[in-house]
Formats: C-alpha cells, sequence, structure tokens
C-alpha cells in the first residue's frame, strides 16, 4: 500500500480523526487480506470542484457495503469511479489510488471493458433495453464473445434465477422486457448485470423508483446475493442501509466522515456529524 500509511487508510477517515474505524476483521470491518477495493486519499474532482475529497476506506470482498450521506455529497460520483464511469464526463479527472485486486483502477495496465465486466453497475431507474427478456440477459456474455444457443440459455435461466426472477418471466422470454413492472425491470438489470458473472455489484439507489413490496424483493435478492459478490449500495434510506448492508459508509461535502461495522455506526456512530444525519438533524 503505497502513498499512504496502512493505519491511515484503516481509519476511513480523511487523516484528520485516529478513530481507527478498522481495526482488522474482528468486527468485521474489513481491513485485511480480503479489502477487495480499496481508496487511498482518492479524490474526484469535476473541472476544479473536489466532489470526492481524499477518501480512504477498504471495502472487504463479498458483504455488503453501503453508502449513506445527504444529497449532493458524492455518493454517485463515488460509486461510479470504481468502474470507470465517469470517465466520460468532461472535466473529471482524479487523484490518489483506487485500487481494486492490487490493480490501480486508474492505472495505465487497466484494461477498462474488462473493469466493467468485473463491475457490474445497476442503476437508480431501471434501464432495460428495448429487446427481449432474453436478449437483454443475454446482451453482455454475447458482448463477450459468445454465441451458442444452449450455453446462452443457461446463463438467462441462471442469471434470472439469481435475480429472484425466473419464475416470473420463464414464459415470456421471448417478449419485450419494456412490459415488466417496475420491479421486475429492476430484477432484470440485476440479472443482466449478473450475466457476466462480475466480482462488484454498484448498486446506485436501486430501489428509489420503486414501491415497498417490489423494494423488498430486491432488498431479499440483496441479502441473497450477499455471500458471492461485493455489494456496493447509495441509498437514502437509513432503514434500508440498516436492513441490507453489514457496513457502512457516511459522506459528507464529498469528506469520508466515518466507515463502520453497520450496527456500530447507526447505534453508536463516532462522529457527531454522523449522530446528526442518522438523527436526521441535517439532510
Ligand atoms: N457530471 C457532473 N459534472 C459536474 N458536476 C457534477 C457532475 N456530477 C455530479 N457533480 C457534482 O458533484 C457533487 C457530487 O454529486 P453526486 O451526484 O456524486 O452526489 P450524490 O451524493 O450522489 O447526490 P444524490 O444523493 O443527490 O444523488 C455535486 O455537487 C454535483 O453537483
Ligand atoms: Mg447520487
Amino acid at each position: 500500500m503505497s502513498g499512504v500509511k496502512k493505519e491511515e487508510a484503516m481509519t476511513g477517515v480523511n487523516g484528520s480523526s485516529k478513530t481507527a474505524v478498522m481495526r482488522g476483521s474482528a468486527e468485521g470491518n474489513g481491513m485485511d487480506a480480503e479489502a477487495h477495493v480499496t481508496a487511498e486519499r482518492f479524490s474526484v474532482f469535476y473541472h476544479n470542484r473536489e466532489a470526492v475529497r481524499q477518501v480512504s476506506l477498504a471495502i472487504p470482498a463479498r458483504g455488503v457495503t453501503a453508502i449513506i450521506g445527504p444529497s449532493g455529497c458524492g455518493k454517485s460520483t463515488f460509486l461510479r469511479a470504481i468502474n470507470r464511469m465517469n470517465d466520460l464526463v468532461p472535466g473529471c479527472r482524479v487523484s490518489g489510488r483506487l485500487v481494486f485486486d492490487k490493480e490501480d483502477i486508474y492505472g495505465p495496465r487497466i484494461d477498462v471493458v474488462a473493469l466493467r465486466r468485473r463491475v457490474g453497475m445497476v442503476f437508480q431507474k431501471p434501464n432495460p433495453f428495448p429487446k427481449t427478456v432474453f436478449d437483454n440477459v443475454a446482451y453482455g456474455p454475447r458482448l463477450c464473445g459468445l454465441t451458442g444457443r444452449a450455453q446462452l440459455e443457461e446463463i438467462v435461466e441462471r442469471s434470472l434465477k439469481s435475480a429472484a426472477l425466473f419464475d416470473e418471466v420463464k414464459d415470456r422470454l421471448g417478449q419485450n422486457a419494456i412490459g415488466l413492472s417496475g420491479g421486475q425491470q429492476q430484477r432484470l438489470c440485476i440479472a443482466r448485470a449478473l450475466a457476466v458473472d462480475p466480482e462488484i455489484l454498484l448498486m446506485d439507489e436501486p430501489t428509489s423508483a420503486l414501491d415497498p413490496r417490489a423494494t423488498s424483493r430486491i432488498e431479499d435478492l440483496i441479502a441473497e446475493l450477499r455471500g458471492k459478490y461485493t455489494i456496493i449500495i447509495v441509498t437514502h434510506n437509513m432503514q434500508q442501509a440498516a436492513r441490507v448492508s453489514d457496513r457502512t459508509a457516511f459522506l459528507y461535502e464529498g469528506n469520508l466522515i466515518e466507515f463502520g461495522p453497520t450496527k456500530q455506526l447507526f447505534t453508536k456512530p463516532r462522529e457527531s456529524q454522523t449522530e446528526d444525519y442518522i438523527t436526521g438533524r441535517f439532510g
């Protein structure tokens, strides 16, 4: 871990406080050999504006990490940085390091297409392609060069089952995905992301456009997927963060204020700003 002392990266704060949220893996908070994504003084700028400010944290492999914080604090910016979705934004640049599986995501050796296959993303608004259910899920595998019908059928079925959607759509695989309900569309987008066998699933407010029943299905699904994938979810809903995540990061004005086990962060926050936010005093 170059450029920043290990202990600093482990605190999960911008060097301002040594609250050492992350001392080893004992509390399930993750700075150990299993760290899957590590930010080291990582910043994201839009032109000269620093939207994510020298964030240092280590997200362990598997399990669910929630990112919370008021609107505009940099949650989506940080999430999108992990699969380089910000690359297309003019004037956007980064500093510091963001490491995935020991490789700097912004280093010269990274293959962005391969990165995005390993780091899938699900957005706030379900965005199925105007294609059949089957073709939506087969899209990624086909891009990767798969053409065999039997193999594609197997992947589509497995992915739809993983996304808890197969039973609802197995008789309409040939119909346009736009005809599915919003909650089904979102699970389809999750199936589409899973079809290329990613290691990380980024979810940016995946249930904010859904009704409570569809939300609950997605939350159940996250619980099912948590052992297999590293899930990083941005949510405005603190009850949701408390329900689905193992660890929570609280961002405020681009700064990582606190990162730790979800239960502890919501019941005994270490920082007064976290307490103010979770008790609804601002944001
Ligand atoms: N494409 C962009 N160009 C310029 N500035 C941007 C761009 N995207 C985001 N920003 C700015 O960066 C800051 C962080 O935005 P971001 O979308 O990451 O916040 P957020 O925490 O996800 O907010 P919300 O909860 O409202 O989705 C904001 O000040 C925002 O205006
Ligand atoms: Mg956002």
